[in-house]
């Protein structure tokens, strides 16, 4: 009795099963890029790192090229233009991101003298930024005033600095005055405050400043308000990874474009021979 029920029951049991595990793989499949880019990218105290940014937890196709971070000893890094930044904060509306000069992080002194320069097909420089210049090895015979004068003992040394928080009337460098200069962005808030004495040369630096994303953020805050993850595909262009698949723009769009891996034939019906055999012992051995 008790058996003939299960039998009776048995193909359309089969039928279901196949059909949950046909739609467990292939959600499996198609969620990986889905569930890798929902990942955001936490290191040190920074947080909720999401696109363009990717690196650490988040593979390269949630991101863009040029904006790979690190977490180096607990520290998010970027490295634009051959220059490591510190990130110490995201704003994904503006989008934008607040970076400070790693060479600059607690000295005025660096190993190497480099000039700030990014790279504006990925960032810009928004308003509110003033452009601080430091010269070293200057000639203390010469007369200009405007700077602070300051002495940073390094390995090397000690190495006197000249900041500047306005560009000086003439390039120092270029008139011999001083063998080496940088410039450095900080906010003018930060200036102004070291202008009034409110604060010292290395807190404006440390402060950092701000760097504006050269990315298409409307294209990506529909893709997130459609359910899906940003990211990029084999060829570059902007994918919306959904749940079900990675789409062109948004998701559930039935878009041309639309790039979701399915699993091949073959592995199903290898997985469903299987299964009917496991199946079959469980009910003709059991009962
Ligand atoms: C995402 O992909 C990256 C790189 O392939 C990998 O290191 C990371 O573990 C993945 N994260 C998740 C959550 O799958
Ligand atoms: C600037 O970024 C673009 C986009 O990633 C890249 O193609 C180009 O080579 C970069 N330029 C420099 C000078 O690094
Ligand atoms: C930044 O990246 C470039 C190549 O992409 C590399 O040559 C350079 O050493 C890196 N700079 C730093 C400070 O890590
Ligand atoms: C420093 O400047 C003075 C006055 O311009 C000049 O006479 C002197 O040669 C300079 N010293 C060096 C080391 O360049
Ligand atoms: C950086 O810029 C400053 C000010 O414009 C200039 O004096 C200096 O020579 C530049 N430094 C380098 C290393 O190019
Ligand atoms: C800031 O301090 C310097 C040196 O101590 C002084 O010469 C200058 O007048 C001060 N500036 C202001 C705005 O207080
Ligand atoms: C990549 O994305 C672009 C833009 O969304 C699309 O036109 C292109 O067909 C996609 N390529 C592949 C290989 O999916």
């Amino acid at each position: 009795m008790h058996s003939l029920l299960l039998q009776s029951l048995f193909p359309l049991l089969l039928i279901t099963s196949v059909l949950l595990i046909n739609v467990e793989l292939s959600l499996c499949q198609d969620n990986e890029q889905y569930t890798n880019c929902s990942e955001a990218i936490n290191c040190g105290g920074i947080g909720g790192i999401s696109y363009p940014f990717w690196g650490v937890n988040r593979a390269n196709y949630c991101g863009l090229p040029g904006f790979e971070v690190k977490c180096q000893d607990n520290v998010l890094m970027i490295n634009i233009s051959s220059i490591n930044y510190r990130i110490l904060k995201t704003d994904s509306t503006a989008p934008s991101v607040t970076v400070a000069r790693q060479d600059y992080w607690g000295t005025l002194c660096p190993p190497t003298y480099v000039n700030t320069s990014i790279n504006f097909s990925l960032f810009n420089y928004p308003s509110g930024l003033t452009s601080m210049t430091f010269y070293y090895a200057c000639n203390t015979s010469i007369t200009i005033s405007g700077y602070t004068s300051e002495v940073c003992s390094t390995n090397n040394g000690d190495i006197t600095v000249w900041s500047f928080t306005q560009n000086p009337p003439v390039d120092l460098v270029a008139t011999r005055a001083c063998t080496a200069g940088v410039s450095v962005p900080v906010f003018t808030t930060a200036a102004q405050a070291l202008e009034a004495n409110r604060t010292t040369i290395q807190e404006a630096v440390d402060e950092g400043f701000e760097l504006g994303l050269e990315i298409d953020n409307v294209e990506c805050n529909s893709c997130v308000q459609s359910g899906g993850k940003c990211g990029h595909n084999a060829t570059g262009g902007f994918s919306c990874f959904c749940l079900d698949q990675a789409y062109a723009a948004v998701c559930n769009a039935a878009a041309p474009g639309a790039q979701g891996t399915s699993v091949p034939l073959h592995s199903l019906i290898n997985y469903r021979i299987e299964f009917q055999d496991w199946w079959h012992q469980q009910f003709f051995i059991t009962s």
